[in-house]
This record gives C-alpha cells, structure tokens and sequence, in this order.
C-alpha cells in the first residue's frame, strides 16, 4: 500500500469543509481529529499493549465526553434531529464498547477498529447529522 493510501485509509485531513459555523463544536471535532490522527503512529511503530489499551481508552473516553457536550448544546437550541443524533451516538459509543471488551481480538486489531469508526464519525456523521444540527442552531442564533 502506498504511504499516501494508507494515511488516507487511517487519517482524516482537516479542512474548511469540517468547520461548521459553531465555535465550540468545531474546536471540539478539531480535537477529535488530531486524536484520531495522533493514534495512526501506534500502528506504524512497533508499541506495546499497555500503550494501546491507554490510547484506546482515552478515545473512547474523548468521543464520549464530545457526544454529552454535543448534545447539550442541541438540547438547548432543541434542533429537530436531536433524537437521531443521540441514537447515532449512543449506536457508535456501545460498539466502541463492544469492541474494546471482545475478549479474543487482538488490542492492535481493536485499536484499529475502533479508529476506523471514529473515522466514521468524523467523515461521515459529522457531515451529514452534525452539519443539519448545526445548520439549525446557525439560523436560531441568527433570529433570536
Ligand atoms: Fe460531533
Ligand atoms: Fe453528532
């Protein structure tokens, strides 16, 4: 695989698409981002299992506290995709846990798992789920 395949497959590249418009949402995705691409060298170097279960706790973790603080912030401009954001989130937080508890996989492995959901996340549901919410709370802001 080529370097530049591989860090598109194990990274995501932050730019302007990714910036929503809510300050204290996107300084918290940015992080998110960095964490997620900071993880991409325990792959890449030779790093031991108590190195990775702290890494891939301290995502999880990091993932966790952004959907709360997330959907704080929906609660209160009462967006109409609230609900689906909170089973989104919920659905990418049990499997995160169900992974990091599978008991004959392989910490690498669910290290990368768990990173390429993050992925997810941030390529996927951000641009689509988070981008509507934002949207919303964009026009709220604008109006009141
Ligand atoms: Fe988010
Ligand atoms: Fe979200």
């Amino acid at each position: 695989m080529t370097k530049s395949l591989e860090k598109y497959i194990f990274t995501i590249n932050w730019n302007d698409e990714l910036i929503l418009g809510v300050e204290e949402i996107d300084n918290q995705h940015r992080k998110l981002a960095d964490a997620v691409n900071e993880n991409y060298k325990l792959y890449t170097t030779p790093t031991s299992e108590n190195v990775l279960i702290e890494a891939m706790d301290k995502l999880i973790n990091l993932f966790a506290n952004h959907f709360d603080k997330e959907y704080e912030i929906l609660e209160k401009y009462d967006v109409s995709n609230k609900e689906e954001q909170l089973e989104d989130h919920e659905k990418i937080l049990s499997e995160l846990c169900e992974i990091r508890t599978q008991e004959s996989m392989p910490v690498l492995v669910k290290v990368i798992f768990i990173n390429q959901i993050l992925l997810y996340y941030l390529k996927e549901h951000l641009l689509k789920e988070d981008k509507e919410s934002i949207m919303e709370i964009k026009a709220k802001r604008a109006n009141s």
